[in-house]
């Protein structure tokens, strides 16, 4: 049963996030889940929560819905009502989506679960390492950002509109989220293997500035 209302997810979430900005397109998803599901065999939370917060929390991105932050849980509950599911399986779904964000996050917490605990570890780990650093750059370009600028320095956001409206330089992105998110993890599981993303990171940015600097 489990299996079938994940598999009809997974096609929904496949049709209804064609064409999306790499970012979060299908295979963001895809990684996401695949994650979530590693932590939770460690974790032991509850299996179709895990499966369906992973599947459903980027299916609309406030960003290009006018910075409407309920379109997404919106969305998911609608969905999610077409298979019947129990009402409290998915309201769980829904404060999930709406509490995931690094956004959501610099607001106000309301909200807490094993469940969003796994499936927040598993949307921040895509956001660091290798692919976090493809992400960065992608995004960046997406918004006409420049790679770095030594005279623009990191800052502190002091709220999430702050954040969401930065114009700042791609690198400076590193520190004022990626290399913060390693600290944030909040299951053990999620937590190793946010290490060896991290220090693919740290190498990174030091061959990154070597270059810069012509020294490499
Ligand atoms: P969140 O919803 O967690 O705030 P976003 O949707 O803003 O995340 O980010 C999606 C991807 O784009 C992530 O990999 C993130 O690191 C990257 N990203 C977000 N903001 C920036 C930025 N200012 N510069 C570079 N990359 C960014
Ligand atoms: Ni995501």
């Amino acid at each position: 049963m489990e299996q079938i209302i994940i598999s009809k997810t997974i096609d929904f979430v496949k049709e209804t996030l064609a064409g999306a900005e790499t970012g979060h397109d299908w295979f963001h998803i895809e990684r996401v889940y695949k994650t979530a599901k590693q932590i939770n065999n460690l974790e032991k939370g509850d299996t179709l929560v895990v499966a369906l917060a992973a599947l459903l929390h980027d299916i609309a991105d406030s960003k290009f819905n006018g910075g409407d932050e309920e379109i997404g849980p919106q969305i998911a509950g609608d969905f999610l009502r077409s298979l019947n599911l129990e009402t409290a399986i998915i309201e769980h779904v829904q404060e999930i989506i709406r509490n995931l964000s690094f956004k959501a996050s610099l607001g106000k917490i309301t909200f807490a679960s094993k469940e969003l605990d796994i499936v927040q570890d598993a949307d921040r780990l895509d956001a660091i390492g290798a692919i976090g650093i493809a992400r960065a750059f992608t995004y960046g370009g997406f918004k006409n950002r420049v790679l770095y600028d030594p005279e623009i320095k990191p800052q502190q956001y002091p709220d999430k509109e702050a954040y969401k409206n930065t114009v700042a330089p791609t690198i400076n992105h590193f520190y004022e989220k990626l290399l913060l998110l390693k600290d944030l993890m909040k299951t053990p599981a999620g937590k190793q293997m946010a290490e060896e993303r991290h220090e693919f990171m740290q190498i990174y940015l030091q061959q990154f500035y070597a270059e810069w600097e012509g020294i490499k």
